[in-house]
């Protein structure tokens, strides 16, 4: 009898099992479609000549046997040249033009009776798409992600062939776009009742300490009464609570002692919605989420979760410096990283919705987002911008924005635009408004926002238009509006746009920021002053942001480098504009003229840190505002000019502390102390003598900080220090090395421009080096290139599947070479 029953359990067991099986089958499948494309360019071609472009490259009998075979994410641009003649608005690079990728990719035979769609994170841009020659449809904007229902034009079991087209139109960005299928790409098959794209949303209406209750809204797709809805509430894989409905698209389900999302502990719950029919899953679908408030108030700035938390932020665009625009989660991360280490707690994506990946990101760093849409309306900046497309496009883009979006804890307002040609003359506030409503229908949660660059739109109704007002570049009129529209929070949208070339510094110092320092061949002093006429330093703002406690926080433009807009060097008929002390302006004038037009400089000098990454010296100015507890001090400039003996050379401390001691080879050169609204100590008549430079700060009248700056010897060897030494076998993750040119001691010698070349062996390859200079134009690509200021970027990248030793070796002329072992795991 026991033996029968416990056959009969074991039977149930093996049956439950079997059925789960079987049953598991029925759910979505997803698939990476990253791999194996090939691909060709038409159009205007790298070199600058043009290739028409062929019939019929869409249909499955072309030839594409002679195409490059490559795996996306994938930017055509970044692989250059850099060309003189192209704009530096863009950076110099051909991503304009014609893109074919084409694949050819099996269906499977349980594909029966699903549905497929292909889903794109992002394609730039004009993408149109063939399935086995059947046009399945186009989305234009470079920076939403879409997908199509490809069911229809697919041979069920049997090989099918997709093709994609991408047009980049020149003349269509005021940055550099990058170019190509340059985001994830992937299959989705799901039943015919499935849960929509993006198709769940969830929210948090009531938090407190004891319980949060979790609304869910689920969109199902052909959806009837006999579906059951399952919703399963994870927090790190432990079911915190589950609920079982009957086909209901609203859910509320209560967690107790929920574990909120904030900025130190950013804790995630993941929800996992299952369809049920008649027992069976049809489809599952999960979604992270985290529990948190938000509040936005007029008087005592931005609440997360009821405390005030000050927007130390930063304006990002989305390249990734010398890997262009192509995503990877890595080079993402890492920039996080850097941006949190000197302070900074919230990004605003300038002007356009980031890849999914870097929104993933900031929920688990702690970070806080300003997702923004668009960088024109109607009205357009350049030639073939959005302006084209808005009519047509702007509420399709605009929903695919937020119902991707809405669940991440990290995003806390939506950007319906930037500085809008059409906020000059005032009427088009309802169009503003119309946007707005769009937002609001897709989520209430979120205040929207935009970029006012206009005065008048701040009294003229337009500012009425969101929910928020972010003000750029005026903080000297925070006080008027926050008097003309006493409820409404602020912030400062975009800040500072200080601009400085890492390393670089120009004599005499110019103290005033309208005039530029444009000591150097296109590169801009890095003593912090110089800005171009709209724009002014850092310190101004950090004033403003200390005085008017109604503002809600700041975007600095911007965190990092960027490439393109190289402002002040950007070449076009308002270059000059940006230099109103006359003589500066007439050395520009006459530089230019000896160029033709044709400069050099192709990547901005806005950033906090350069295009690889490395601290400017602003860093640590911010660094220090930012992070007040954190101790540190910083001298600028490098101590190694052998020109300057006996001349005046100041020296800046960047301090979190409150005075600061400055010696110049031991000699004590006094005590400074910042004064209010003060936030970098001088020593402005300091006499150069090489030798050691040393600063002790202070906090409180206690010792607090301090670091050393010495003139070096001569360089002698090169230094390869990677950020991580050992990785990921798996094909994306990344090392990056830095390369700095030292003397014998070990010190980074300033001021050196080496040639170095490089090797790999092993399971790794190198897939970009940089040196953070915007007026380079070496690939990014070369296994040769020059450091810039003592400093290069290497980035290693691991192999799929290959395991073992990666030796990186670094060689230049009259240097001691070096070598670096990176180990790429499969764990
Ligand atoms: C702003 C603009 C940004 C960038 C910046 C440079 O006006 O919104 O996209 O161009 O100027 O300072």
């Amino acid at each position: 009898m026991i033996f029968f029953q416990s056959f009969i359990r074991a039977s149930f067991i093996l049956l439950i099992t079997l059925f789960s099986i079987i049953s598991y089958g029925q759910e979505r499948v997803i698939e990476n479609f990253n791999n194996q494309w090939r691909f060709a360019r038409f159009g205007a071609m790298p070199d600058g000549s043009i290739l028409k472009e062929p019939k019929d490259l869409d249909e499955p009998s072309f030839d594409d046997s002679d195409w490059r075979v490559l795996n996306v994410p994938h930017d055509w641009g970044i692989e250059g040249p850099f060309r003189a003649d192209l704009p530096n608005q863009t950076g110099k690079l051909p991503w304009a033009g014609i893109g074919w990728y084409r694949k050819v990719f099996k269906s499977q035979k349980s594909d029966v009776g699903k549905k497929i769609f292909v889903e794109f994170d992002g394609a730039m841009s004009g993408t149109s798409v063939w399935v086995n020659g059947g046009y399945v449809g186009d989305w234009p904007y470079g920076y939403s992600s879409f997908r199509f229902d490809i069911t229809r034009y697919l041979k069920i079991g049997k090989e099918n062939t997709i093709a994609v087209r991408l047009d980049n139109k020149e003349a269509s960005s005021r940055w550099y776009p990058g170019g190509g299928i340059y985001r994830n790409v992937r299959l989705v098959k799901t039943n015919p009742i499935h849960i929509n794209q993006w198709g769940v949303f969830v929210t948090t209406p009531k938090v407190s300490p004891k319980k949060a209750t979790i609304h869910i809204k689920t969109d199902i797709k052909n959806g009837n009464k006999a579906i059951e809805v399952l919703h399963e509430i994870f927090n790190n894989s432990i079911k915190v609570a589950e609920q079982k409905t009957n086909f209901k698209n609203e859910a509320d389900i209560e967690i107790s002692n929920p574990k909120l999302w904030n900025l130190e502990t950013p804790n995630l719950y993941e929800l996992r919605t299952t369809l049920i029919q008649n027992g069976e899953i049809i489809d599952d679908y999960k979604t992270s989420f985290g529990i948190r408030t938000i509040e936005f108030t007029a008087s005592d700035g931005f609440l997360l979760n009821g405390k005030r938390v000050q927007l130390k932020g930063v304006c990002q665009h989305h390249d990734l410096g010398p890997l262009g625009a192509a995503i990877n989660v890595r080079a993402m991360e890492r920039q996080i990283e850097i941006l949190k280490e000197f302070g900074t707690n919230a990004i605003r994506t300038a002007h356009n919705p980031p890849a999914p990946e870097f929104l993933d990101l900031c929920d688990k760093m702690g970070v806080l987002v300003q997702v923004e849409a668009f960088d024109v309306w109607n009205k357009k900046k350049v030639d073939n911008d959005y302006s084209i497309l808005f009519g047509a496009w702007h509420e399709r883009d605009l929903r695919a924005m937020v119902r991707r979006d809405r669940n991440h804890p990290s995003v806390i307002m939506w950007s319906t635009g930037n500085e809008m040609i059409e906020l000059r003359q005032g009427q088009d506030a309802p169009m503003a408004l119309r946007l707005a409503d769009i937002i609001k229908s897709e989520d209430s949660t979120r205040p929207t926002t935009f970029g006012n660059s206009r005065p008048e739109a701040q009294t003229n109704g337009f500012q009425k238009t969101t929910d928020v007002h972010g003000i750029n570049y005026k903080p000297h009129l925070y006080e008027e509006f926050h008097k003309a529209n006493p409820n409404m929070p602020l912030y400062g949208s975009e800040t500072a746009s200080t601009i400085s070339s890492r390393g670089e510094y120009f004599f005499p110092v110019n103290y005033d920021n309208k005039k530029q320092g444009s000591g150097g061949y296109f590169q801009v002093s890095s003593y912090d002053y110089s800005a171009p006429n709209w724009a002014y330093p850092a310190d101004k703002e950090f004033e403003a942001q200390d005085k008017y406690s109604y503002v809600i926080g700041e975007f600095v433009w911007t965190g990092f480098d960027y490439i393109g807009e190289p402002t002040p060097y950007n070449k076009d008929k308002t270059n000059l504009l940006n230099f109103t002390d006359p003589a500066e302006k007439a050395k520009m004038k006459a530089e230019l003229e000896k160029l033709g037009g044709n400069i050099p400089p192709r990547s901005s000098y806005f950033g906090i840190v350069d295009l690889c990454g490395f601290p400017k010296d602003r860093y640590y100015l911010y660094q220090a505002h930012w992070r007040p507890d954190f101790p540190m001090a910083h001298i600028l400039p490098h101590w190694n000019w052998p020109e300057r003996v006996g001349k005046v050379t100041p020296v800046f401390v960047y301090t979190s502390g409150d005075e600061a001691e400055l010696f110049l080879n031991g000699k004590s050169l006094g005590k400074r102390k910042k004064e209010k609204y003060q936030y970098r100590l001088r020593w402005d008549d300091v006499v150069y003598k090489p030798g050691e430079l040393k600063v002790i700060a202070y906090k409180n009248g206690k010792k607090w900080a301090g670091e050393t700056v010495k003139t070096t010897k001569k360089a002698s060897r090169i230094k390869l220090s990677p950020d991580r030494s050992v990785i990921s076998a798996n094909g994306q993750d990344l090392s990056f090395v830095t390369v700095s040119i030292t003397d014998k001691k070990g010190e980074t010698v300033p001021r050196t421009h080496n040639s170095i070349k490089y090797n790999i062996e092993g399971p790794g390859e190198i897939i970009a080096i940089g040196n953070g200079d915007p007026t380079n134009h070496e690939s990014f690509q070369a296994k040769e290139r020059k450091v810039f200021n003592g400093l290069a970027l290497v980035v290693i990248r691991s192999k799929k599947g290959e395991t073992g030793k990666i030796v990186l070796t670094a060689e230049s002329e009259g240097l001691k070479s070096s070598k670096l072992v990176v180990i790429s795991t499969s764990i």
